[in-house]
């Protein structure tokens, strides 16, 4: 419907014009295939002239390094800072400084649903809050423990816990197996929202879990080592705490790459 609206502003042909895009508050994101300048620009500025709350375009280039960066290109309008407002939670984010995981939105309410009265939930990799805002501040859990190690997403999530007046958020700023130390038996849940890699971190993950403590544990792993590679890295570090674990449910989420999957495992540390 876009597309063939922003075709006919522009002239452009639809094929040259990007079909699918993200909305953050007043942001539009979209990532191009084509490559003239011009073009970008023309079908930017017709998606300011078609959709009145649409502020800026940025073209989305890539996300990358460990602390998943964003680079963007603003093809129109002007701020890459937004607040994107999602079930009554108010999320001010820099586009070109953290992602923001719209997509995960059915992850998200799944993992809502489970959260019981009085539990003490450690998010391991936060972001500006896209787990832990909605867990402080629309179910029982007691504290939520919030680690970001880098400085902007992190800055952004104490402005989001005052922005929404949240009280039950500790936010930590560092990488969250040295702040784990200080967290040794105390989470009844864990949230291991980062990928690739995240197997690196489950050590962390077991030190700081209470007998029962479900960790859910986000990874990206190629179809053919499913679900024998992820379950024995879990065995592994499990044995080496002395602990048993219990799957709960192991889950295909999204195609990361060509035979590549964005997988979570929820499993219970016994
Ligand atoms: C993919 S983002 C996801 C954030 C959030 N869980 C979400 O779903 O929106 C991963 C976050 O983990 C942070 N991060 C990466 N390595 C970390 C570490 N060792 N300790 C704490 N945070 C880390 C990154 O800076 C980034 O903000």
């Amino acid at each position: 419907m876009l597309k063939k609206k922003i075709a006919k502003l522009t002239g452009l042909k639809e094929s040259e014009i990007p079909g699918s895009y993200q909305i953050i508050g007043d942001i539009l994101l979209i990532k191009m295939k084509i490559k003239s300048p011009t073009k970008k620009k023309k079908i930017a500025e017709a998606v300011i002239k078609i959709l009145p709350y649409v502020k800026t375009v940025c073209e989305l280039k890539e996300i990358k390094g460990e602390l998943r960066e964003p680079f963007v290109n603003v093809l129109a309008g002007s701020s890459t800072i937004t607040t994107h407002k999602e079930n009554d939670i108010l999320y001010k984010i820099d586009v070109n400084k953290v992602m923001f995981s719209k997509g995960n939105l059915l992850e998200r309410k799944r993992l809502l649903s489970q959260i019981k009265e009085g539990e003490t939930v450690i998010d391991m990799f936060v972001g500006i809050g896209y787990f832990s805002l909605p867990i402080a501040k629309l179910t029982k859990a007691k504290e939520v423990i919030a680690i970001e190690k880098n400085p902007t997403a992190y800055n952004l999530l104490t402005d989001n816990i005052h922005l929404n007046k949240i009280n039950n958020i500790i936010a930590i700023q560092g990488d969250c197996r040295i702040a784990a130390r200080t967290f040794g038996g105390k989470a009844n849940r864990i949230i291991m929202g980062y990928f690739p890699g995240t197997e690196q971190f489950l050590p962390a993950a077991i030190w700081m879990a209470k007998p029962g403590c479900i960790i859910h544990y986000h990874n990206i792993y190629k179809e053919k080592e499913l679900w024998d590679m992820p379950l024995q890295q879990i065995e592994e570090v499990c044995k080496a705490f002395n602990k048993k674990f219990e799957v709960i449910i192991k889950k295909k989420v999204k195609s990361y790459s060509p035979r590549t999957l964005h997988t979570v495992i929820d499993f219970k540390v016994i």
